[in-house]
């Protein structure tokens, strides 16, 4: 809920940092098929050890997620570099959240559409914990500290993934839901036929993946005129496949933080709803 301000007085112990080591904070990304988390020190953007992944329970009841949610916080919280006990955890959702609520469910169960996560994850954690949109978090990490660091203007962060996400910065501030995924394109949901999911679905080459790719990114161009298109998902890993297909009047980079951008991104959104930094 970054429209509230519930700052409160914390001391060194509540908010993570022991005044020597980094202040971390604890980031949680969940996707359809795995949820993973990391400790990440939210001064710099670094991972600190190695991430904890579990596999998304099915069916992906908010009930039996946030479960999973709270064993990965576990697992993390015994460590030696973890964030003091209790203090507050980032999570990503692959939906519109509004007020801590979730407005949609495209690649999800539906049971969620109105769950109110925030308090959800809240109850079952025992802590607070800030939930935001996944693209949205992986496209504040990118801004903050990977491929559109010190970029004004408007940057677009795209992820490829089951569907198609979308992350609107305008310097370096996010705006939101912006959902850009399911803009309609010759009478399709453009996730359906652009995402990462439908290339493989449909076992397109790249080549004609680069036809879709192109159809979606010059059409979200016309609307948007962004100064850089970062493209984001576990596809950017592929990027020299299909990067150098386009033919855009906008820079098209691939992101950074790569498997790390959602977790890094919950955590330093969390780090800024509760005060941290
Ligand atoms: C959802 C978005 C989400 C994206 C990536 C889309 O289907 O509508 O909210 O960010 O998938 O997971």
């Amino acid at each position: 809920m970054p429209q509230e301000n519930h700052a409160k007085q914390q001391t060194a112990d509540e908010s993570g940092s022991s005044g020597a080591g980094p202040t971390t904070v604890i980031g949680v990304d969940i996707g359809g098929t795995g949820i993973k988390g990391g400790i990440v020190d939210v001064e710099s953007g670094a991972v600190i050890g190695d991430r904890y992944r579990l596999s998304t329970p099915k069916p992906s009841t908010p009930e039996a997620v946030a479960r999973c949610v709270k064993d990965i916080v576990d697992e993390l919280s015994t460590r030696d570099t973890a964030p003091a006990n209790g203090s507050p955890v980032g999570v990503t959702f692959p939906a519109i959240i509004s007020h801590g609520v979730a407005r949609s469910a495209a690649n999800v169960d539906k049971s969620w559409i109105g769950t109110d996560v925030d308090s959800l994850f809240t109850d079952i954690l025992g802590r607070e914990v800030e939930v935001m949109n996944d693209a949205d978090a992986a496209g504040l990490a990118e801004a903050r500290w990977g491929a559109g660091k010190d970029v004004g203007g408007v940057v677009l962060v795209i992820t490829l993934g089951t569907g198609i996400g979308s992350a609107f910065i305008m310097d370096g501030v996010l705006v939101p839901n912006a959902e850009l995924g399911h803009l309609e394109i010759d009478g399709y949901d453009a996730e359906t036929r652009a995402s990462a999911s439908a290339r493989e679905r449909e076992d397109l080459s790249w080549k004609e993946y680069g036809v879709r790719l192109q159809r979606y990114f010059s059409h979200v161009e016309f609307l948007f005129s962004p100064e850089l298109f970062i493209i984001g998902g576990g596809i950017s890993k592929r990027s020299e496949d299909f990067l150098p297909l386009l033919d855009l009047r906008t820079k098209v980079i691939p992101a950074k933080l790569k498997n790390n951008a959602g977790i890094v991104g919950a955590a330093l959104h969390s780090a800024e709803r509760f005060n941290h930094i």
